[in-house]
């Protein structure tokens, strides 16, 4: 079994390549620049670039699973650019898809919908490293700066990783006479997971304020949080090099929060059956980056 992962260089990415391994599976990793790539052994890097789906052929080739990001340069996949993907996977024998949301209902999920894949939907509503944006200012003034006060229920990159894993093989051993593992996985689990949408969080939901607190105990100083007005907000997000639209996507969430994105879901425990991680477990990983 051979599964390609894309943005593997990404948080996300990289936490669903080290799960793979974990699990004995074969991974070839998608980067559009595989010398600056940093993999560990044994990973298959290869070229490619998601906006152009016809640079993705070598890399499928093969390939029975794929963790699919649904964003190329930082904006959501075009119709057009999701249909060739697809058709091209299904070309190539690619069976089942782990599919990274992101933050908006996409043109891949549409178009694996209507294909003859086997796809989950993985739905992380907010990242625990989002809080690597508060490094600096933390590390230089002791203070983090987000608009708004609301509750989010994070999610650990390693819990979505763990996630993409388990769906991967879980749907993948069945069909190909199983034998990971000992065949731990085969036939009772495959088809769990197919063609579920799975909300993924972190076992509580925590304001920014209590984030911070966390973080605050973790490295052992004092920090505090500060609240951003609207404007101010978007001046941040608009300096990342995101679109107007990007822009009113990223405010409107924080000021006005959907419900997934306070309420606690049970995905991760069920899915890879021991409890999701915690943000305080995420800050001692991360307290250096802090100091
Ligand atoms: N942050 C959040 O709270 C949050 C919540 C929900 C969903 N998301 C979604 O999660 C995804 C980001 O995941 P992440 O944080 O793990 O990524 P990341 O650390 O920001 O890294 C981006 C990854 O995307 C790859 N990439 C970007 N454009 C590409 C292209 N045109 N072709 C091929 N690869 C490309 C990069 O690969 P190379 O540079 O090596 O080519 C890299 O591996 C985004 O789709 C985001 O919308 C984020």
């Amino acid at each position: 079994m051979t599964v390609l992962v894309t943005g593997a260089t990404g948080r996300v990415g990289r936490e669903v390549v080290g799960h793979l391994l974990k699990r004995g599976v074969r991974v070839r990793a998608l980067t559009r620049r595989p010398e600056a790539a940093r993999l560990p052994e044994g990973v298959e890097v290869v070229a490619g670039d998601l906006s152009d789906p016809a640079s993705l052929a070598p890399a499928l080739d093969g390939v029975t699973g794929v963790h699919l990001m649904t964003s190329a340069n930082g904006e959501p996949v075009t119709e057009e650019v999701a249909g060739e993907l697809v058709a091209l996977a299904e070309r190539s024998g690619v069976r089942h898809v782990t599919v990274l949301w992101s933050g908006v209902e996409g043109a891949v999920e549409r178009a694996l919908a209507k294909s003859g894949l086997g796809w989950t939907v993985l739905e992380p509503v907010e990242f625990m490293s989002n809080a690597l944006d508060w490094a600096d200012s933390l590390r230089a003034e002791g203070v983090a700066r987000l608009l708004g006060d609301r509750p989010g229920a994070l999610v650990h990159e390693s819990d979505i990783g763990e996630v993409a894993a388990v769906a991967l093989v879980e749907s993948l051993v069945g069909g190909a006479g199983g034998g990971l593992r000992g065949g731990r996985h085969v036939g009772r689990r495959v088809g769990r997971h197919v063609g579920r949408r799975y909300t993924l969080t972190g076992p509580e939901a925590l304001t920014p304020a209590e984030r911070v607190g966390v973080l605050a105990d973790a490295v052992g100083r004092d920090f505090r949080f500060e609240e951003l007005t609207e404007e101010q907000a978007r001046a941040v997000v608009r300096a990342t090099g995101a679109s107007e639209e990007g822009v009113d996507h990223v405010v409107g969430w924080y000021l006005n929060p959907p419900a997934i994105a306070y309420t606690v879901s049970s995905a991760v425990e069920d899915v890879t059956g021991r409890p999701a991680r915690t943000f305080a477990a995420w800050a001692a990983e991360h307290a250096g980056d802090f100091r």
